[in-house]
């Protein structure tokens, strides 16, 4: 009785996990796909398509930077594209501004601060900063 049980179990399994995909599942796939480039929008890189979400832009979409930065406008905090104007890429602008990410702070751009992330990694960090100082003179 309880191998039956076993045998009903497994085969129910494999239906689900193992049959061909639904007209559900098709749509959704192809809508992931439309829909990530809807959030981030196109990559600035010179000349060429990006196939591929940048990591930085990836992670900045998953957090919540966006409730406060805007890649062309000034909300809470400066827009991504006026910081990029203002600090070379290189490795101590980067450096910096994975630590103000984490630290938070204000000062240099008016008295509003930016809240700290402690629960970001410096590397993931660096990732965002290196992302937002690609975004130089668009
Ligand atoms: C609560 C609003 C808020 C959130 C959320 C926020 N920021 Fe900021 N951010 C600010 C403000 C305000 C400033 C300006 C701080 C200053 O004047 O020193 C700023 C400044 C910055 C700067 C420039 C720092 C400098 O010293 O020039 C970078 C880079 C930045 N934010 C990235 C991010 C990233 C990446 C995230 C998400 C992990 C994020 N911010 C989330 C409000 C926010």
């Amino acid at each position: 009785m309880k191998n039956t049980c076993t045998m009903l179990g497994l085969g129910l399994l494999l239906v689900a996990c193992g049959g061909e995909k639904s007209e559900y599942d098709k749509y959704y796939e192809s809508d992931y796909e439309a829909d990530t480039t809807q959030i981030t929008g196109p990559v600035p890189q010179a000349g060429g398509e990006q196939v591929q979400m940048d990591k930085g832009a990836k992670l900045i979409s998953l957090s919540d930077c966006l409730a406060c930065h805007r890649e062309n406008e000034k909300l809470v905090g400066p827009a991504y594209v006026d910081v990029a104007n203002k600090y070379e890429s290189n490795d101590k602008n980067i450096d910096y501004l994975a630590g103000k990410i984490i630290e938070g702070g204000s000062g240099v751009w008016g008295e509003v601060p930016m809240t700290p992330h402690p629960n970001i990694s410096q590397e993931d960090a660096r990732e965002m900063a290196r992302y937002i100082l690609t975004l130089r003179d668009q």
